[in-house]
């Protein structure tokens, strides 16, 4: 097939490659001419495992082109994946108007059939508004009435590969979600994935569409209630870990998305949360659970500054380490990261701040200029009066923390994600502090 990709971000660059590996032919468009001309030299505008290499032999093997210009794009292409941005407003709504510029551009410029396959997350009720649009918009050169519907067929085709291992997803997918009004296009769509090993789930686009946001939903909300264990273990002198362990390998409630400790960020659980809201508001539904999720949320970043507030005996003046920056382990986007949110509280209360990430010190300097990152970890940690772990990076577990220790001014670790061996830190004389985990057997007196 010939296939355009629109937007080429995480999602669409991604999007491309599947494409291009399954054997069709894409081009992928993105505005930014900077990032095309990156592209086209084979880097990447983001740090993903495996992507660089895939993305050149693609390249090489010529099945994969990037323009900064839909218009040159010749007619003819069979599919136009739409995998645009839609962050939120300010009332947490979806802003729509990355997708609405990329549909305006091709409805200007198709002529023969297309299919427009939205992989965007979209409030429900996205695709059946354009169909509605094509319904209403004449076709180019058309004298017999003919409107843009007759040459354009609507798909929603959600995504659900995840930052840090998106390529991984992409290729082995768990399901492949399509919704159509169009039976046919539907299973012409699932053919164009023929190659991966998932289960298609045809249904209809509002199925879809709602699938992407329950999907997120739930994942998020599995971490606010673990995080609510967090609280409740600590007051009653449990580890949150084992509690979760406990649960989990119930197989109605699973062992995923139960790791309690700074809450969630990036570019997707925050902002599809806050569309969830603010859907169901909108049709005058129950939006309290939505709500609570980005509530519970938001209290990990105030307990983890109050934490040291209280252990520091005040923050004026203290120097703290911050270790990780990006949302997650294996990004360098830090996209409503909670680390962005603790070092700017932390400044706002007169600390020093010193972080180190992996990857993530780039992205992490545009948002906090002020910010200053070291090289490497124990630069952020010597002299510090704390460390606050904010990333689950693997190779923070395997620090020479005895050693580094000795180096700090006060040795109080705030461990944010519960990763590190608590109790094998109190033993060095370090006060470990996790967000739900003990750093000793619990004692039943
Ligand atoms: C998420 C979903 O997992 C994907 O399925 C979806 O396709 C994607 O959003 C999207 O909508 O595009 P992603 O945001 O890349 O993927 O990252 P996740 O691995 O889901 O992690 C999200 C956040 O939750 C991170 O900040 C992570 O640290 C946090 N998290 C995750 C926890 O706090 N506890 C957990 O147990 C798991």
């Amino acid at each position: 097939m010939n296939i355009i990709v629109i937007g080429a971000g995480y999602v669409g660059l991604v999007t491309a490659i599947t494409l291009a590996v399954l054997g069709h032919k894409v081009t992928a468009v993105d505005t930014d001419s900077k990032k095309v001309a990156d592209l086209r030299r084979g880097v990447p505008p983001f740090f993903e495992p495996g992507l660089r290499q895939a993305l050149k032999q693609q390249t090489a093997q010529g099945r994969l082109a990037f323009t900064e210009d839909l218009t040159k794009i010749g007619d003819g292409a069979d599919y136009a994946f739409i995998c645009v941005g839609t962050p939120s407003k300010e009332t947490g709504e979806a802003d729509l108007t990355y997708l609405m510029d990329a549909v305006q551009a091709l409805v200007g410029k198709v002529t023969g059939p297309l299919r427009l396959v939205v992989k965007s997350t979209v409030p429900v009720g996205t695709n059946a508004f354009l169909r509605d649009l094509l319904t209403k918009t004449p076709a180019p050169s058309s004298s017999s009435g003919q409107t843009m519907a007759d040459a354009v067929t609507v798909l929603s085709n959600p995504e659900f590969l995840r930052e840090g291992s998106a390529l991984q997803d992409s290729l082995n997918p768990d399901r492949i979600v399509i919704g159509a009004t169009c039976a046919q296009a539907g299973q012409d769509l699932a053919e164009v994935y023929q190659g991966l090993k998932a289960p298609v789930l045809l249904m209809s686009p509002e199925e879809a569409e709602l699938t992407k946001y329950a999907a997120n939903t739930f994942l998020a909300l599995k971490i606010s209630y673990s995080n609510l264990l967090a609280d409740f273990c600590e007051i009653v002198g449990a580890d949150v870990r084992t509690v979760t362990d406990g649960i989990g390998l119930d197989p109605r409630i699973g062992p995923h998305f139960l790791k309690a400790g700074m809450g969630f960020g990036g570019s997707c659980f925050p902002k599809d949360v806050r569309s969830m809201v603010y859907q169901a508001k909108a049709k005058q539904l129950d939006s309290t659970l939505y709500q609570e999720i980005l509530k519970i949320n938001a209290r990990r970043v105030e307990k983890a500054v109050s934490t040291l507030e209280h252990e520091l005996g005040g923050l004026r003046d203290k120097t703290i380490a911050v270790l990780g920056l990006a949302f997650k382990p294996g990004t360098d986007d830090v996209r409503e990261s909670p680390a962005i949110g603790v070092i700017g509280a932390l400044l706002a209360a007169g600390c020093s701040v010193k972080a180190y990430d992996p990857e993530a010190a780039g992205n992490a300097a545009q948002v906090l200029p002020e910010l200053s990152c070291t090289k490497t970890p124990d630069q952020a940690i010597a002299d510090a009066d704390a460390v606050v772990l904010v990333t689950d990076w693997p190779e923070f577990a395997q620090l020479p923390w005895r050693g580094l220790l000795k180096k700090m001014r006060n040795s109080v670790i705030l461990d944010g994600r519960n990763m590190l061996d608590g109790r094998q830190l109190a033993a060095m004389g370090a006060r470990y502090l996790g967000m739900g985990a003990l750093d000793h057997m619990p004692t039943a007196d």
